[in-house]
């Protein structure tokens, strides 16, 4: 594998968009509907290993119409963000986790690994190039950020069913303020009885493509019912609870306990996920990854014994959600307290994020 000495050529682009647009975009960006002047480009051919890095101007690719990934979705991608600090300066959250979940993603969809080296080298290369894409935040509520999206995608033109022989990396980079649109406001969440999202030997614990495709069906069936997210339960038992779309699940339960679900081969480990687990203990939280079931949600909503529910994840950061909604029942969470927990939690993380409070974890690089 290629290693940190390898340098990304760079192709600026001539078309650069224009101060004042760029202004304009990073003032009210949305979440994933603009795009930055750059993206990176790493070619991956089976006798020639990772090669040909590059920095390029972003714009279409061009595929073959045969190309796998657009056939059997052999596909893989990533989410992590760059943040900038008071100073003026732009670092990212602990890089080497998506690295090493992009290398566990390509493993169960059989496409090549990526090192750390060029994964984290490819965001310093896009970043040296855009990083006056990275709004700045104007108040320590704000989660402004320039969300990255790495990717893997198999390009080599051929119909018969095998991992393919050519595969591309990208990384594209897109200003964002909150994903939800109504920002850090508590959030209905649909039960989906019918559809599941993963199951045990499948991909659920991989982020690819193909777990998105399957949730958008239950996606629709949670706005039809005014919801912004699904809550997926196990295949096996529709019994436990998984996770969400796109984010992971966390209960705060009266006594100081924070529970979330286990990991298993249908669960995603989000990044988010694991740094709350750390972040609890050091708010003096009890944090317990178990499995937790949809009765024990619905009887701790009731009894009060379940004082807050929390959605995280690279995209959504921690989201407070207000309901859990089914075809017969509405389970109001957040009870008297508010979510007071789940925003203190939030608080704690943005603040490292920001470089406004120490980095005790050593979870920042510096892009
Ligand atoms: C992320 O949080 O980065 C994700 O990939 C989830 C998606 C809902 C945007």
């Amino acid at each position: 594998m290629p290693t940190s000495s390898t340098s990304f050529e760079i192709l600026p682009s001539n078309q650069p968009t224009a101060d004042s647009i760029r202004d304009n975009i990073l003032a009210s960006p949305g979440f994933g509907k603009y795009f930055t002047d750059h993206m990176v480009n790493i070619r991956w051919t089976v006798n020639a290993d990772w090669h040909g890095h590059q920095v390029r101007p972003y714009g279409p690719l061009t595929l073959d119409p045969a190309a796998s990934v657009l056939h059997y979705g052999q596909e893989i991608f990533e989410g992590i963000k760059a943040y900038r600090h008071a100073d003026g300066s732009v670092w990212t959250f602990r890089p080497e986790k998506n690295a090493e979940r992009l290398r566990k993603s390509a493993r169960r969809l059989a496409l090549p690994e990526l090192s750390d080296d060029d994964f984290i080298g490819s965001l310093k290369s896009l970043l040296a190039q855009d990083h006056a894409w990275v709004p700045a935040p104007q108040s320590d509520a704000d989660e402004c950020s320039l969300y990255l999206r790495p990717f893997m995608i198999a390009t080599e033109a051929f119909l018969g069913v095998r991992p393919a022989h050519e595969v591309d990396y990208y990384v594209i980079a897109s200003p964002a303020a909150s994903y939800f649109k109504g920002g850090v406001s508590p959030v209905s969440i649909w039960l989906s009885s019918h559809y599941k999202r993963a199951a045990a030997g499948g991909t659920g614990f991989a982020k690819c493509g193909g777990n998105y495709a399957a949730s958008l069906a239950a996606q629709k069936e949670a706005e039809a019912h005014g919801c912004g997210q699904v809550a997926f339960l196990d295949a096996a038992e529709s019994k436990w609870i998984e996770e969400l779309g796109g984010m992971n699940l966390f209960f705060v339960f009266k006594d100081g306990r924070l529970v979330t679900p286990r990991l298993t081969d249908t669960i995603l480990e989000g990044v988010t996920r694991n740094s709350v687990l750390t972040l609890a203990k050091d708010m003096g939280l009890t944090p317990e990854e178990r499995p937790i079931s949809i009765d024990e949600w619905r009887e701790g909503a009731a009894s009060g014994e379940i004082t807050e529910v929390f959605a995280c994840g690279t995209a959504a950061v921690i989201t407070p959600v207000g309901e859990l909604v089914t075809e017969n029942e509405r389970i109001r969470v957040n009870g008297e307290g508010g979510c007071e927990v789940a925003m203190r939690i939030r608080k704690t993380l943005l603040d490292i994020q920001y470089g406004r409070s120490e980095d005790k974890h050593g979870w920042l690089t510096q892009l």
